[in-house]
């Protein structure tokens, strides 16, 4: 896309990654893609707030120059330094020599080991502040949204807020930017909260901290360094992180994630009576064949619901391997407490359920019951899991 004005003298410089498959080479995008959003202020000091994936530097730097010279920036301020946001850095230092990187502290020592750059990086304080001519830069740090040395940085007389990860999400941009009605506004706060649950959730207090910073500042727009600018509405992107850090310590809302895997049928034909059941009692319910379904997708509906409902064969005497694979991604992301059971199939001896309720025990999930058969499920075994089903399901209401 061509530069997108956001406020005068503020525009939007990004560009769309349609390429990559695997954020972080672990998260699909494969058919949203993503966006690195950069930020261009032209003033009497010219100022870019973070860069691009390096991959994209070609087509960035076509985005930079139609407006202003290389060699006519002044700074480049680094709100983070993972490289889906600084890969473009030591391109633009070859053409743009003069540019000074403002950054905390932790980025100038990030700075000298990813890209050996120790020279024009000015240190900048929390709440420190540089005046532009008509704009004035203040920086707001932010550690652990979503490394350490993570800052944001607001624009005070247009009110801007240039978050990078945070308020970001998953998608490229269709043909238009902002959060305005008629963009699918719904669809992007989906990635975003898969966007959170993947990247950001491990750190709940620290988006406290900063959601509690961030109630002191007028923000007019959030701009964001993934996905849409939120200038229609910018407090609902706001007011969703609030909601998903309080989850780390308040329960989740009732509903299951049945996840499930099956290597013949047989455990598939149970979960079928289980969801089932789980329906009867009018209980939230997503499906997910965790051989099928990347891990990515399940973890925003394990983060925000109460009940996990696994099914899963024994294989080598313990649980599936793809099923342990994302109990152990759960683990990882600190979705604790939640309520579980178990259902599965057998061939000669059990150990899945066993498994399930030492692996449960270190995710501090309460075990609310578990159902193994041998073989296919007989009709009576059918009949047991569907009010296996409803019972589960009405304990996590209760
Ligand atoms: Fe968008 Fe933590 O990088």
């Amino acid at each position: 896309m061509l530069p997108i004005e956001i406020k005068p003298g503020i525009t939007w410089v990004g560009v769309n990654d349609r390429i990559t498959e695997l954020f972080e080479g672990l998260w699909t995008i494969k058919q949203e893609g993503v966006s690195y959003n950069s930020y261009l202020i032209r003033d009497e000091k010219n100022v870019v707030i973070d860069l691009c994936k390096s991959m994209l530097t070609g087509e960035y730097f076509d985005q930079l120059q139609s407006l202003v010279p290389l060699e006519k920036l002044d700074y480049v301020v680094i709100n983070h330094m993972e490289p889906d946001h600084t890969g473009a850095l030591r391109s633009l230092l070859k053409n743009a020599p003069q540019v000074q990187i403002l950054g905390t502290a932790k980025t100038q020592d990030m700075l000298n080991k990813f890209y050996g750059i120790t020279e024009n990086v000015r240190v900048v304080k929390d709440g420190e502040t540089i005046n532009l001519g008509k704009h004035t830069l203040r920086f707001v740090v932010v550690p652990f949204l979503h490394w350490p040395e993570t800052m944001m940085t607001y624009e005070e007389n247009q009110k801007v807020l240039f978050s990078c990860d945070a308020f970001g999400s998953y998608g490229a941009l269709n043909g238009n930017i902002f959060d305005d009605p008629g963009m699918p506004v719904d669809w992007f706060e989906e990635e975003a909260l898969r966007y959170y649950t993947n990247i950001i959730s491990i750190f709940p207090k620290q988006v406290r901290k900063a959601l509690a910073r961030l109630s002191t500042i007028p923000v007019d727009v959030v701009a964001p360094s993934h996905g849409l600018v939120w200038r229609n509405n910018p407090k609902r992107i706001i007011s969703l992180y609030d909601t998903w850090s309080n989850l780390a310590t308040e329960p989740a809302d009732p509903g299951v994630t049945l996840l499930y895997a099956s290597m013949y049928g047989n455990t598939e034909e149970m979960m079928e009576v289980v969801a089932q059941g789980i329906v009867d009692a009018g209980v939230p319910l997503n499906i997910f064949n965790v051989s099928k379904t990347p891990v990515s997708y399940i973890l925003p509906k394990l983060y925000v619901q109460n009940g996990v409902m696994v099914g899963a064969p024994t294989y080598e005497g313990g649980l599936f391997p793809a099923i342990s694979d994302v109990l152990k991604m759960a683990e990882a992301k600190h979705i604790l407490h939640r309520k579980a059971a178990y259902f599965g199939s057998y061939a000669w001896l059990g150990g899945a359920a066993k498994e399930f309720t030492q692996t449960a025990e270190t995710l501090e999930w309460e075990v609310m019951g578990a159902l193994d058969f041998t073989g296919s499920p007989s009709r009576e075994d059918l009949v047991r899991g569907r009010a296996f089903g409803v019972e589960f399901a009405k304990k996590l209401s209760a």
